[in-house]
């Protein structure tokens, strides 16, 4: 049986697997079914958290933290590893508005939830990764994401390379995975509420 992230989190980890050569080469383009099977939809939401900022340093793969507060709402129902789906940001914070339209629309996500075990985290994290070149970082404004599948435990790697080169794929993969249309029509449910009018 698998378990759950809050199950895990009780107990001693075993090591993540490394990602060898060979199963990089095999990944498939598309992950799950043709529509979206429980546990997902999940829904999550939250103010953006700082993370430690290696997202967009070292992978050039920026990614916004959950709040630990939303994390349950996943842990319970699901295990650790890579997931994709839709998220939108709030164009304003403290009553500014500091995002443009385009950056608030919804948007697709690879969302990575875990303890990223190559950088050997202690603390069980929820990062989204938003599929869009943003001009400016959004830490304090509120997000809200559509998680609709999963596409790969997390894993070790022998080198950061490696790790970005994962990343990649799971961003097709993703990418691929939404374009189909009962992914597609999560971009205009009602839970994405902000800015619109
Ligand atoms: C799509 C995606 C997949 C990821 N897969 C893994 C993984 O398999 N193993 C891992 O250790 N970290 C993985 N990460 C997490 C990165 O290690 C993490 O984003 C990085 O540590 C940046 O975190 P920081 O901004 O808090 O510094 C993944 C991140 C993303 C966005």
């Amino acid at each position: 049986m698998v378990e759950t992230a809050a199950q895990l989190a009780t107990h001693e980890r075993p090591p993540a697997p490394v990602r060898t050569e060979t199963s990089r080469v095999n990944r498939p383009d598309v992950a799950g079914p043709d529509k979206p099977e429980p546990p997902f939809p999940i829904h999550l939401s939250g103010a953006v958290q700082k993370g430690f900022g290696r997202g967009g340093k070292d992978l050039g793969c920026p990614t916004a933290n959950l709040p630990d507060e939303s994390l349950p709402q996943i842990s319970t129902v699901t295990q650790t590893g890579v997931y994709y789906g839709y998220a939108q940001v709030s164009s304003t914070r403290d009553g500014q508005t500091l995002l443009s339209k385009e950056e608030a629309k919804v948007l697709p996500m690879v969302m990575s939830l875990g303890w990223n075990p190559f950088y050997k985290n202690k603390q069980l994290t929820a990062e989204i990764h938003i599929m869009h070149d943003f001009k400016t970082d959004f830490y304090g404004h509120e997000m809200k994401a559509i998680v609709l599948g999963y596409i790969r435990p997390e894993l070790d790697y022998v080198s950061r390379e490696a790790l970005i080169e994962d990343i990649e794929t799971d961003k097709r993969v993703a990418l691929n995975s939404l374009a189909r249309p009962e992914y597609e029509k999560y971009i205009e449910d009602p839970y994405f509420g902000f800015d619109r009018n």
